[in-house]
C-alpha cells in the first residue's frame, strides 16, 4: 500500500498516528534523519495516548558507534522521543555499537531479540524502514552479502561506501514483521522511489516483502513526485 502526504510534516504526523493506532508491543525504529519528526510528534502530541512501558524498542539498524555519537540512530531516537516519554528502560534494546567487535554486537543483538520475543524467528509488531538514494534500506546496501542471508536475524556487514561496519536486521527478520512501514520524504528520493516501486527488481529495498504482514510506503508528495 502506498500513502502520499502533502509534505514532510503531514507524513510525520500520519506515521505517528499509525504508530499510536497499531500500539505495538514490539517495534523496530529506523535510523537516518527521516523518522526524527515522527519521533518528535509522538513525544509532543501522543505522550499520554501510548502505553510506553509496554513497548519493547528495537532498531532496524545502527551505525558502529557509541550511543552518544552524533551518527548513532539510538541517540537520535533517544533525543527526539525516548527521553521524553515514560518508556521502561529495560525495554529499550539499543544495538551496542560501542563494542569494537561488530560481529559480536550482531550476534548479541540477535540473541536479545530472541530472548525478548521468546521466538526463534521473531515477528515484530511494527518495523520502520527508510530508503537511501541508492536503494538501501536498514543497512542492507546494494551488492551486500547480507542480501542473501537466510538464517541470521542480525548481521554486521562492512559497508564500503562508509568504510565502516553497520549492524542491521536481515531480510528473514524484517520480512517476518507484522507491519513494515517505509517512511520516505523529499524530492531527492523521488527517483529511487520510482525505481523501487515501479522499476526493475534490483534494489535491496525491493527485497522487503513481508511473508504474512502488511507493507506500507508512507511518502510525502516530493518523494512520490516521479511515480506514474
Ligand atoms: C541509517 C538508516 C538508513 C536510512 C536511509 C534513509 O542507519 O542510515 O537506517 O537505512 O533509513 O539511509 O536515511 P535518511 O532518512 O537520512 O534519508
Amino acid at each position: 500500500m502506498i500513502e502520499i502526504y502533502s509534505d514532510a510534516k503531514e507524513l510525520a504526523a500520519a506515521a505517528a498516528e499509525y504508530f499510536v493506532a497499531q500500539c505495538p508491543e514490539t517495534v523496530a525504529l529506523s535510523g537516518g534523519s527521516t523518522p526524527r519528526s515522527m519521533f518528535q510528534i509522538l513525544a509532543e502530541q501522543f505522550r499520554d495516548e501510548v502505553a510506553w512501558s509496554n513497548i519493547q524498542f528495537f532498531w532496524s539498524d545502527e551505525r558502529h558507534v557509541p550511543p552518544d555519537h552524533p551518527e548513532s540512530n539510538y541517540r537520535m531516537a533517544n533525543e527526539a522521543l525516548l527521553s521524553h516519554v515514560p518508556v521502561k528502560t529495560d525495554n529499550v534494546h539499543r544495538i551496542r555499537g560501542e563494542n569494537p567487535d561488530a560481529a559480536a554486537v550482531a550476534s548479541e543483538y540477535e540473541q536479545t531479540i530472541i530472548d525478548v520475543t521468546k521466538q526463534t524467528l521473531p515477528r515484530l509488531d511494527l518495523i520502520f524502514l527508510g530508503l537511501g538514494t541508492d536503494g538501501h534500506t536498514a543497512s542492507i546496501f546494494p551488492g551486500s552479502e547480507v542480501l542473501h542471508e537466510t538464517k541470521r536475524l542480525v548481521a554486521a556487514p562492512f559497508v564500503e561506501k562508509f568504510k565502516s561496519y553497520r549492524i542491521t536486521m536481515t531480510l528473514p527478520l524484517l520480512n517476518n514483521g507484522a507491519a513494515i512501514v517505509f517512511l520516505v520524504s523529499g524530492a531527492e528520493k523521488a527517483e529511487i522511489v520510482r525505481a523501487v516501486l515501479q522499476g526493475e527488481n534490483k534494489y535491496p529495498a525491493q527485497a522487503v516483502i513481508p511473508t504474512q504482514g502488511e507493507l506500507i510506503w508512507m511518502l510525502d508528495k516530493d518523494a512520490a513526485s516521479k511515480l506514474t
